[in-house]
């Protein structure tokens, strides 16, 4: 076999993914070969604003220069070890990312999905033993709308049919309730056998779902009242992406089960977490789970600083007040299209009238011609995520893009 070439023209690199990969994606015909900061570049040379940041993965940046080095110092001395022996960088990072969010323990996974099931297995451990759920009977409990992967267990959970259809048989004990209905919650933590409801704070992947002021707080209340742990999936929202620490941080609500991912390595490689207290965390004990990746040293020393410059650089309060200043300027472009702008600090959307002649998809084909990247979700609604590192003055580099790109939309229907 000759040694493996690889593309120099985008043309090239799309043409060998079509024909050779799987079809589970349709990216935008644009081929990343370097990036840096908010910046992107193809093959070609031209540069593009990311406004989706690898769905919230790269929160810190493109190759933030301190990750980067933490990355290759520590993959010059160790990378994988196994659980089966210590290493030297999990003790320290579990006990630092314990103290910065308030818990007892961590248990390190990979991917956001691989932290949703370890989350889901400690709360039915936890409800059979401390709740004293029967055997088999546990109840988790999702939101109608909920995005957590692609995993059975994540599916089995899923009201999407482009996620479920056709990959039954699910896994049961799951039920799921109307996102932002206090109500409905309630009706469903009144059964003996409900363990645990687990929730986005903001839904993302369902296009930047908003819930009611007071939400977060009357789930935290209700949770406690029946005795049910309160499972947040921080994976796209947590870590500096809406503007606070975690989402939840707007209603200073702690929920039991904090599940973290995506950002947690700057993007670098997949790094998740689940944090909790003993009473929960302890239910599992040796050889009951675990991951031949996960706590390994690589990870821990590149989410270790992956974590700190998000503090240091003050990336959680830029992205407050930039996400104010985008949101400004996305109410003042006028186009018939334009249904709603919303969002908390860098995680935004612009919804679309659905029956509108042009669609969102598109909208970022223009975008894209324009020097800046986003994905429709959910066909009529745009995301728009840019790295916590943006500045004032790319912000209104944006504004004027995405601006142009509507503009020149509605002239062409004239
Ligand atoms: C809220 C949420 N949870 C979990 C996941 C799954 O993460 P991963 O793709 O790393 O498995 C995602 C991915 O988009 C997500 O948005």
């Amino acid at each position: 076999m000759k040694p493996i070439q690889f593309p120099k023209t985008s043309e090239q690199a799309i043409e060998l993914e079509s024909n050779f990969g799987a079809k589970n994606y349709a990216p935008l015909s644009v081929v990343v070969s370097k990036a840096k900061g908010i910046w992107v570049e193809d093959l070609e040379g031209h540069s593009y604003m990311d406004f989706l940041s690898a769905y919230s993965a790269v929160n810190q940046g493109h190759c933030h220069p301190k990750i980067i080095q933490a990355l290759v110092d520590q993959a010059q001395r160790v990378t994988l070890t196994s659980r089966a022996f210590y290493n030297d960088k999990l003790g320290a990072y579990e006990s630092y990312m314990c103290s910065y969010f308030g818990y007892d323990r961590l248990l390190p996974m990979n991917t956001g999905v691989e932290a949703g099931e370890t989350a889901v297995k400690l709360a039915r451990r936890w409800g059979y033993r401390v709740k004293g759920i029967p055997e088999n009977k546990a109840k988790v409990l999702f939101a109608a709308g909920n995005f957590w992967g692609r995993t059975m267990s994540a599916i089995s959970s899923s009201t999407d049919p482009s996620s479920f259809a056709e990959f039954g048989p699910f896994m049961p004990g799951f039920t799921t309730i109307p996102y932002n209905d206090l109500v409905a919650l309630e009706t469903e933590l009144k059964d003996p056998n409900t363990a645990a409801f687990m929730v986005e704070p903001i839904q993302g992947e369902a296009g930047i779902i908003i819930p009611d002021p007071g939400y977060l707080a009357g789930v935290r209340e209700l949770c406690s009242k029946y005795q049910v742990l309160f499972l947040a999936d921080e994976v796209q929202t947590g870590l500096g992406r809406t503007g606070k620490r975690l989402a939840c941080d707007y209603e200073s609500v702690k929920p039991d089960l904090l599940i973290l991912g995506k950002a947690l390595s700057g993007g670098v490689l997949p790094v998740s977490a689940v944090l909790a207290n003993n009473e929960v965390m302890l239910q599992i004990g040796p050889g009951e789970h675990g991951s031949t990746f996960g706590g390994n040293p690589l990870a821990c020393a590149v989410a270790a600083v992956a974590i700190q410059v998000l503090e240091e650089e003050g990336m959680i309060e830029n992205a407050l007040q930039r996400g104010i200043q985008f949101r400004a300027g996305l109410e003042q472009i006028q186009s018939p299209s334009i249904g709603e702008i919303r969002g908390k600090g860098l995680l935004n959307a612009i919804e679309m009238h659905a029956d509108h002649p042009y669609s969102a998809s598109d909208i970022c084909y223009r975008f894209k011609k324009l020097g800046l990247l986003a994905k429709p979700t959910h066909g009529h609604i745009i995301r728009l995520a840019p790295p916590l590192v943006i500045t004032e003055a790319e912000i209104e580099q944006a504004l004027e893009r995405i601006s142009e790109a509507f503009h020149a939309a509605d002239l062409s229907l004239a």
